[in-house]
């Protein structure tokens, strides 16, 4: 098992398949990109599942979450897809996605064994989209989570980051569209993660705030810490059921204490947290001949040393050195 010193059991496996993105969404890239990982670095897909079949059969790994980067720009993806699905017991299989590009391939995904989908997407006005990504897909977007849902990946939940000055009077505007299409709306404080460290803890908004706006239209009833277990996300009964909406309060209502996640990077290092600013090779250990043991040995080490939380309060908080796109989100 992956435990640390603190009790916490990780079970959830989150794994970057790339760096790379076709959006440059502010709160993560710079609109020049960033430079890419060279090939070489970046495990390739038999090794993404000899690492994931690690984790699933001797490291207690229960749910695998594809993300990147883009997780759909990795040609492999349906491919690893497929083979983690066949892994005893079989773990649950779901995906990060911007969507841009989930039309197309949305129902060989759902051939291939993946169950659920997030979805990207924090507004829905082409001006306002263009802002926050510096690219034009919105279109492609909506038909992307479209066809999700077509394709029975459900439930599509959709992630929306609010901007100050941007986009933070659409909250209501988000959850109504939410709604009607019924995808699980969650809305996410913004983290100290992009590569420009242009993040301000002073202009972030808050989950208070956002409630603040839901509740200008909608009657809100919070449905409890009973239900919310190790799920980052608090959640309310819009209208009284059974329609939902979530806010994920990362920075001002960390819930580092439940947290049940292990990460892979592309590069195929494990990090304990978003924010670790540490490291474990296990790429360099494999292309060395480490076996099945070995590799799950150093899992469970990196694991045992995992921060009690992010600190991102704290005055000494360094932000990673490594953007979301490279860590998986
Ligand atoms: N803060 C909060 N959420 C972020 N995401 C990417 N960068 C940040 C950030 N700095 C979100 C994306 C996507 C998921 C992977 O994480 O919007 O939904
Ligand atoms: Fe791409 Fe996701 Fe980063 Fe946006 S947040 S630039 S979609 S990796």
């Amino acid at each position: 098992m992956l435990v640390d010193r603190y009790g916490r059991v990780a079970t959830d496996l989150r794994v970057s398949l790339t760096d790379r993105c076709n959006l440059r969404c502010t709160y993560c890239m710079p609109e020049e990109g960033l430079a890419w990982l060279p090939r070489q670095d970046v495990l390739t897909d038999d090794e993404v599942v000899r690492l994931v079949r690690i984790a699933v059969e001797r490291l207690g790994v229960r749910e695998v979450r594809f993300t990147g980067g883009e997780p759909l720009l990795r040609r492999g993806l349906v491919d690893i897809v497929a083979a983690c699905a066949r892994l005893e017991p079989r773990p649950e299989l779901s995906l990060t996605t911007n969507a841009v590009g989930l039309a197309r391939v949305a129902g060989a995904l759902a051939d291939a064994g993946l169950d659920r989908v997030n979805g990207s997407l924090d507004t829905l006005r082409p001006d306002r989209f263009e802002t926050l990504t510096h690219r034009r897909r919105l279109d492609d977007v909506l038909a992307g989570l479209a066809a999700a849902r077509e394709a029975g990946l459900d439930p599509i939940k959709i992630n929306a980051v609010l901007m100050r000055g941007v986009n933070d009077d659409e909250a209501p505007e988000l959850l109504a569209w939410a709604l009607e299409h019924g995808y699980e709306l969650r809305f996410i404080e913004q983290m100290p993660l992009d590569a420009q460290h242009g993040w301000d803890r002073a202009t972030m908004v808050t989950a208070e705030e956002i409630l603040a706006s839901l509740q200008t239209v909608f009657s809100l009833t919070p449905l409890g810490d009973v239900e919310r277990g190790s799920a980052p996300a608090e959640t309310w009964l819009v209208g009284g059921g059974p329609a939902r909406v979530g806010v994920i309060a990362s920075v001002t209502r960390p819930f580092c204490g439940s947290c049940d996640r292990t990460r892979l990077t592309a590069e195929g290092q494990v990090r304990n947290c978003l924010f670790a600013r540490e490291e474990s090779d296990l790429r360099g250990a494999m292309r060395s001949g480490a076996d099945d043991a070995e590799l799950a040995r150093r899992w469970e080490v990196a694991m045992a040393g995992k921060a009690a939380g992010h600190g991102i309060d704290d005055p000494g908080f360094l932000q990673p050195s490594r953007p979301m796109s490279a860590i998986g989100g």
